[in-house]
Formats: C-alpha cells, structure tokens, sequence
C-alpha cells in the first residue's frame, strides 16, 4: 500500500511537470502505450518470459503500462541527462539524417540521441541476458524501459527532425480551434482527435484497429515483413527508422503547417494513417528487437554506428548580441523578394523548402533562431561588427573579425561570403543545393543586420546591449530599442498593429515618395566588396548620430528620441530590402550581367 501511495503521488507530480513543459514529450502517453501493446502481441514466449521478469511489480506483467515512464522522469534533477535521448535534431531543410552528424546532445557529446540510446539500451540488455556480470552493472528494468520507449520515439517523425525548430516545438499553429505547436499535434493531438472521431475515445478501440491492419491483406500485410527485416544480425537497427521519420517530418509534418497555420480536417485526415502507420511499425519492430534480445538461438553482435571521431569542438559561447527584430527582418525580406527579377525569383523558389510556399519572409529569422545552436555556434559572430569606441568609423581589416579575432567572422564578410556561394548557384548540382540554401538564408538575414545601425557600434557597449534604459515605461536597451522598440512603437501608434500597412508606407517611400530619387544610388554597387564596406560605414555613422547621440545610461526615451528615429529605422529596413533585391537579381541573373562577383 505504502508502495501504491509512492507512485500514485509520482505520477501527480509527473503530470504537472509535463503540463507546464508543453511538447518536449515523446509521443504522447497514449502514442507509447499503442507501440508497446502491439509490440507484446509480437512477442516470442522466450522473450514474453524475460520482459516480465524484468518488469518493475506495478506494471503486473504489462510492458506497455510503463512505456510513457522515461518521460515521467527526464524533468525530475535526477535523470535530466535522459532529456537529450529522445530526439535527434538534424541540420534543417537538409531533411535527411547521418549517425555521426546528428547523434550528439546540444553540447556536442556524442551518442546522446534517440538512436544513441536504442544501441545503449540494447547492448545493456543484450549484455545482461549473457552475461551475469552486467546485471550488477546494469539496472536491466530501466533499461528495457528506455528502449521501449526510444523505438516509439524515434517512429515520431518530429523526433528526427529540425535543429532550429526543436521538432516543430517553436511552430505555434492551432489545431482546429486550439492554440498549440507542431510538435505537440504530433506527439498528441493527432492520435487524440482520431480517438475522439473514430474509435468511440477509446484507445483499446483504436490500437485494435491498427493490429488489424497489421495483419490484413488490404492493410499492411505485404509490408509487414520488410518492416524489422534489418535486425538480421541481431542488432537493432534504428538507422533506418531514423531516416523514415525526418522523411515523413518533410513530406507530411512541416508541410502547409507553417507558424500561424490552422490545422483541420484536411491535415488531421491526411496524417493520421502516418500516425498509425508509424504506431504500428514502432510496435512490429520493437518486438522484434526484444525477441532477438532474448532470444537464446541468436548470436548478438554489437553494432558501432559511428567509427568516426567525432569532433566535440568547444565553443565559447557570445553573449547575446540580437539582430532585428523578427518585424525588421520579415519587412526586408518581403521588400526584397518582390524586387527580384524573373530569373532570381525562380532561383529563390527553387532554394526555398516547400513547405514555406515560396515566402522568403518565412525563413529571414532563421539565423537567429540557431545561432546558438552547437552546430551553428560558429554563426554567432556573423550578425554584427564590433568598432572602436567612439571611432564612428569602420575599417575592414581593423573590425570584421570574431573576439579571438578569427578573420572575416562578421557582417560585412558574412556577406561576402554568402553572395559569392551563392554566384555558384548555376553550377549547383541537387547535393549542393542545401547549403544554397543555408546561404540564401543567412545572405537575407544579414543584409538586414548590417542596416540596422546598431549592429555596427561600439565594441565596450556590445553595440549598445549593455546600455540599459528605459523606452517610455518599460526597461530595455539601447541595442534593443534599434532592434525592435521603434519599430512596434511605429507600428502601435500609427498603424494599428498592422505590419503590412506599415511595409507599404516604407515601400510608398521609394516606389513614388520621399526617397524616389535616391534608389538608383542605393544600389550602386561594382563590387560586393566596397558595397558592404559602405553600408557597415553608413550604419555607424548612424548610430554615432542617431543611436548613440545624447543617450545616457538608465535614463528614459520617449517621443523626441521616437520621432526623429523613426524615419532613421524605416530606410535602413527599406535600403536592406532594395539592396538584398539588387543581389540576388545579380547573383541569380544572367552570367553576363553578373558584376557583383565575389573579390
Ligand atoms: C546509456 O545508459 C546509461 C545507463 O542508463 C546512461 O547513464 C547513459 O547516459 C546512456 N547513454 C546513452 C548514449 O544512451
Ligand atoms: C532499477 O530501476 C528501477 C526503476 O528506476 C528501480 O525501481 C529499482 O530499484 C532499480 N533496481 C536497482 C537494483 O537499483
Ligand atoms: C489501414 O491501412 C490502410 C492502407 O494502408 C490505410 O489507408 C488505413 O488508414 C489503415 N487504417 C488504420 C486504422 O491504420
Ligand atoms: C528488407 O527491407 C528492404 C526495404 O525495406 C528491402 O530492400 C530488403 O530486400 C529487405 N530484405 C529482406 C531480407 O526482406
Ligand atoms: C498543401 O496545401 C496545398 C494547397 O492547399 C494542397 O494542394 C496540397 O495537397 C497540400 N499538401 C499536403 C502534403 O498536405
């Protein structure tokens, strides 16, 4: 009784943690317990047999009652460093998945994936069944809990997928009339509104269906078979289940379920034989991993995914310098895009993953969104230019380095690098086509960064983040203020919140109005080395004149600082824009007229 009391109280406390940490979940308790039921219905007796004996009591015997436990616990202090083995986080857009790339934590320490953990838990038990040793080494329950509940993680797709996205936990959509993320209607709500619609909201009803299925010739049957054949040798072989999932993850999940989408009828109709699909696989092959684990004919061999050393490289971490706002941005990149000629048009479409439908807004703030990602630390640097104090002036040689002084690593050579990648873009073969990517993205984003008047300022302030202050009541600071302040100011006071009208408003400004006559000038440009050179130098003169000018750490800006600024951030955001166009009408255009070649 008192053991009752323990895990009924546990599991109170459980459901509280995973309530207020939406989405870092595997599938949902529901999604784990279905693979492991119909993992029991596959299993072989010898193998029924060991799996009970190392049940925990309160299971009474049933694998699948405990399935969920590894999510139970990764919040508790105690097992927190189980968190990272749920998932893999691949480069994004690249939609595919490599053991040696993509099997590490957000550290960099290898093997700590889903896939990682599949091999761990396998061995450990592999090991435990031959060897009486290493059940003192081992504690075998867990560990035939953590490989149940992996197989079925790794068969989500969102598990396997986007490093910028956390699996679509950042993708904010609603599903139907309910506000939540991608990831979430994957692990949950899928599974959750198929019970509701179709089995009566009994999950008994539903898992029945799918074991059906499994056994059906106008189901799965045919399949079945090919499902787990590559435990041949006896070892699990989570590679392969990996790579299915990020390709469902591209083709079915982050397709038309970009941020702010409403998901309905369509999608959840469309998905849900994926979702169960994917169910009933996780299930099939982790019986048939089981079985071969207990199995007393089968000679395991243990499987070393990854013979090359991986480079756990440490990185010092930037503070957290930020870039445009996400609002700066956006408007830069749809100014742009709809600058661009026929034939750079077609080349950003062809960049662009399909599940943005051609909008390169969608992916302008991707940079920052994995910056501070372990793989994409080493962009940290790139959104910004440290100068002298007080210099108001910028010197290629003299500023565009990292702070342990790695040359080029800024802005200014961030763009240059990019353009001239991208200037090869006709010569692409489809494997390359994934980093024109990543440099079509970076390329957009900095062009807007290196506008922003802040983001070339002084070295001792961090380009003014270190300058507190208030913007009329609220704290903030002087980076800040250039970043986002003005602008949501702006658009609160004279645009009802509205971003597009006040797009429109900065387009009005060049297409007919106020800075008509400048354009042709903004884009003058013989070669993208002067240009960046002039636009940093313009963007520190600006913050010497604008940004930094009468500002005095914790004072108060309101309506002068405001109003003169204002038209100050509005052409930088609208000369980002012409001039990104200007590039990528280059670098896409025809050979002939492409003058903007890299220095
Ligand atoms: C392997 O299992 C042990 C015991 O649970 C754990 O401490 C270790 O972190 C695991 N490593 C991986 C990569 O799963
Ligand atoms: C093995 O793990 C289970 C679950 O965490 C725990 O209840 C049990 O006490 C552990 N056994 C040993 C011998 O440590
Ligand atoms: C059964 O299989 C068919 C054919 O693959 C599929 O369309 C259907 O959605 C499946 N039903 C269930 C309950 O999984
Ligand atoms: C295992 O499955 C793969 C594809 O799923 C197939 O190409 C292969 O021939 C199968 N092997 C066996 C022995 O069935
Ligand atoms: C995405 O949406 C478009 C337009 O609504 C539709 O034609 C297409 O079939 C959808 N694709 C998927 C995979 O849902």
């Amino acid at each position: 009784a008192a053991m009752g009391g323990f895990d009924l109280s546990l599991t109170g406390t459980t459901l509280v943690v995973l309530l207020l940490v939406p989405g870092i979940l595997g599938w949902g308790k529901e999604g784990h317990y279905a693979t492991c039921k119909i993992a029991e219905g596959y299993l072989t007796e010898e193998a029924l047999a060991a799996v009970r004996s190392l049940l925990p009591d309160r299971a009474e015997g049933d694998l699948a009652s405990v399935c969920s436990w590894p999510d139970e616990i990764k919040h508790n202090y105690h097992w927190r460093w189980s968190s990272p083995l749920h998932y893999i986080d691949t480069p994004d857009f690249r939609c595919n998945y490599k053991y040696c790339r993509d099997c590490h934590d957000s550290s960099g320490q290898k093997d700590r994936c889903v896939t990682g953990a599949i091999y761990n838990y396998t061995m450990q038990l592999m090991s435990g069944h031959s060897d009486l040793d290493s059940k003192m080494k081992y504690n075998l329950t867990e560990a035939l809990m953590f490989l149940s509940h992996f197989v079925g993680d790794v068969h989500q797709p969102l598990h396997v997928s986007f490093t910028g996205d956390e699996g679509g936990n950042t993708i904010i959509v609603r599903w139907y009339r309910r506000k939540t993320n991608l990831h979430h209607v994957w692990d949950n709500m899928i599974i959750e509104s198929a019970m509701k619609s179709f089995y009566n909201s009994d999950l008994a009803t539903m898992i029945q269906a799918i074991q059906n299925n499994i056994t059906d010739t106008d189901g799965w049957l045919t399949d079945v078979s090919s499902w787990a054949n590559c435990t041949s040798d006896g070892t699990a072989c989570a590679e392969p289940y990996a790579s299915e999932s990020i390709n469902l993850a591209c083709k079915f999940a982050y397709r038309n379920a970009t941020a702010g989408s409403t998901l309905g009828d369509d999608y959840f109709l469309s998905r849900l034989p994926v979702v169960e699909k994917r169910l009933a696989q996780g299930g099939v092959r982790l019986a048939a991993i089981l079985n071969s684990i207990f199995s007393s004919r089968t000679l395991l061999s243990l499987f070393s995914p990854c013979l090359v050393l991986f480079l756990g490289l440490a990185f010092i971490p930037v503070p957290g310098v930020q870039a445009w706002s996400k609002e700066g941005h956006i408007m830069t990149c749809r100014i742009a895009q709809k600058l661009l000629e026929p034939e750079a048009a077609h080349a950003v479409q062809m960049l662009l993953p399909d599940y943005v439908d051609g909008d390169l807004s969608a992916l302008c703030v991707w940079p920052d969104q994995i910056r501070h990602w372990y793989r994409y630390r080493w962009t940290s640097s790139l959104h910004f230019i440290d100068t002298p104090d007080q210099a108001c002036t910028f010197d290629y040689q003299r500023d565009c380095h990292d702070p342990h002084g790695g040359k080029d690593m800024c802005v200014a050579g961030a763009i240059q690098n990019f353009t001239s990648q991208l200037s090869h873009y006709r010569e692409g073969t489809s494997d390359r086509r994934y980093n024109m990517t990543e440099a079509l993205l970076f390329l957009s984003h900095f062009m807007g960064d290196i506008h922003q008047p802040m983001h070339v300022g002084f070295t001792s302030d961090e380009g003014g983040n270190t300058i507190n202050l208030r913007w009329f009541r609220h704290k903030s600071n002087l980076h800040h203020v250039w970043d986002r302040e003005i602008i949501l100011t702006a658009a609160a006071d004279y645009y009802e919140k509205d971003m597009d009208q006040l797009q429109q408003d900065i387009e009005g400004n060049f297409t007919n109005g106020l800075w008509y006559d400048d354009v042709a000038s903004w884009k003058d440009c013989d070669n993208i080395f002067n240009c960046v050179n002039k636009f940093a130098a313009e963007s520190i003169r600006l913050a010497c004149k604008w940004g930094y000018e009468g500002v005095e750490p914790g004072e108060t800006l309101s309506d002068s600082y405001f109003n003169s600024r204002m038209p100050v951030v509005m052409k930088r955001i609208a000369q980002g824009g012409v001039r990104l166009s200007m590039i990528l009408n280059r670098v896409f255009g025809h050979p002939h007229e492409d003058s903007v070649a890299a220095t």
